[in-house]
């Protein structure tokens, strides 16, 4: 039987990570897990019941009331992120949402109920996890970290595109900022900031085709795969 390996993939904003993470786990028969969603969704609840986002008190006591899962959606063949048995998929990609999010981000009981889910959902391997801690913090131990970069200009065209399907009021500079604005939040915060872990491969897609890129990721996952297990 092969070797189940973790993928790990982190970097900025908008660089195309989910897009990857799902080819390849589509490629390799793995299991995507997009971190984000999972602080998107608990952005939405804290948002949805008032809850002051500064107040470290108020965001531990709402936690306890959160159950995020994911749910394969037949449809389209990715999992969907489910708040409390509600399919937010959609909605916690909203702006509203990507406004707030960095900041509870920042909170410790948010990030110690979100990686401890990371982890029971890694522990059978065969996963690729996405976010900005998942190599560095959530699997320090996976067989295969990419971090992945893109400039910034190219980003907010690959955001605003996204953006604009789902509402087109939406402006290039509104997505700019946000854009910058996280990128600084979750770069600067005290806990578990993003960052290249010291064994991680960058992944610098500017230039690359989404093809070309997933090449590459393909045959590291595979000269991993064929490596004696890491300790997880
Ligand atoms: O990947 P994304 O843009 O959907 O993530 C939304 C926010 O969630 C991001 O700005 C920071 C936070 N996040 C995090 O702190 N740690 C992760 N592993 C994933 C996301």
């Amino acid at each position: 039987m092969q070797n189940k390996i973790i993928i790990t993939i982190d970097g900025y904003s908008s660089c195309g990570k989910s897009t990857l993470a799902k080819q390849l786990a589509r490629r390799l028969d793995y299991v995507h897990i997009d971190s984000g969603a999972m602080y998107r969704a608990i952005t939405l609840y804290l948002l949805r019941n008032d809850i002051h986002l500064d107040i470290e008190a108020d965001i531990s006591k709402a936690i306890e009331n959160i159950n995020l899962s994911f749910v394969k959606n037949d449809f389209t063949g990715t999992s969907d992120m489910y708040l409390n048995d509600e399919n937010v998929e959609s909605m916690i990609r909203e702006m509203l949402v990507s406004e707030r999010v960095s900041d509870v981000a920042t909170h410790k009981s948010v990030r110690d109920f979100a990686v401890a889910q990371q982890r029971k959902i890694g522990i059978n391997k065969g996963i690729i996890m996405d976010g900005r801690d998942i190599g560095t913090t959530v699997f320090a131990h996976a067989e295969l970290k990419l971090f992945m970069t893109a400039d910034v200009k190219t980003r907010v065209e690959r955001r605003f595109k996204e953006m604009f399907a789902i509402n087109p009021m939406v402006s290039l500079e509104e997505v700019k900022h946000n854009l910058e604005m996280r990128d600084y939040i979750d770069s600067n915060r005290e806990i578990s900031p993003l960052r290249k872990a010291d064994d991680a491969v960058v992944l610098d897609n500017t230039l690359l085709t989404m093809d070309e890129q997933l090449d590459i990721a393909l045959q590291l996952a595979y000269e991993r795969i064929a490596l004696p297990m890491a300790k997880n």
